[in-house]
């Protein structure tokens, strides 16, 4: 059954999506401008929804990296979430998601953060399951691919100096 699974490769384009948000006083922080949870949060099910269009619904996030807040975002701005499967595993997937903010007077967008999520296929038992392979069709997917790869081995780097240190 796993095998079967590794072996439904799917596109990058498969799994797609883009969300569009309209910053609203609740998404505040205290200095009035949107508050870094309320991105977090919907960049989530954004890689959420990535990731379950290409490996199936059980889904959960295991990790985010570089989470850059690049310049802040105004109430009354859209926020557009752009996901897409840049790199798999064997069961884990690593989402980009590269988020602008629309001026809606103006029409401008700025990209304002970018960050990674590294989600796991579960079985039916919760046990992490193989996913599809991906197919990475255009220059730009297959550069993330490759950076993806590299910020993989860096982590497995790090665990295992850490597991080393004893910490
Ligand atoms: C997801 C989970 C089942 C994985 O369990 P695990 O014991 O770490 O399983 P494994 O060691 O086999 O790792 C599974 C995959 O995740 C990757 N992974 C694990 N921890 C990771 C981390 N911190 N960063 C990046 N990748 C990680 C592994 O490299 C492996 O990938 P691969 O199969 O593609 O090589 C477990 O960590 C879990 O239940 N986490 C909680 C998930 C959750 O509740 N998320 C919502 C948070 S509120």
């Amino acid at each position: 059954m796993e095998e079967k699974n590794r072996n439904q490769a799917k596109r990058v384009s498969d799994s797609q999506v883009e969300v569009s948000q309209l910053m609203m006083p609740q998404h505040a922080n205290i200095a009035g401008t949107v508050y870094g949870g309320a991105i977090l949060s919907i960049a989530d099910s954004a890689a959420y929804v990535c990731a379950a269009r290409h490996a199936g619904p059980q889904c959960v996030t295991v990790s985010v990296d570089q989470v850059d807040f690049r310049e802040p975002i105004r109430i009354g701005e859209l926020v557009i979430f752009k996901a897409s499967i840049n790199y798999v595993g064997h069961t884990s997937m690593e989402v980009g998601i590269r988020i602008e903010a629309e001026n809606l007077k103006t029409g401008q967008r700025r990209h304002t953060n970018s960050c990674y999520f590294t989600m796991v296929a579960l079985d039916e038992s919760g046990k992490p399951k193989a996913v599809p392979s991906l197919i990475c069709e255009t220059a730009v997917e297959k550069r993330r691919f490759k950076e993806g790869q590299i910020r993989r081995e860096h982590a497995k780097e790090l665990a295992e100096k850490r597991r080393k240190a004893g910490l």
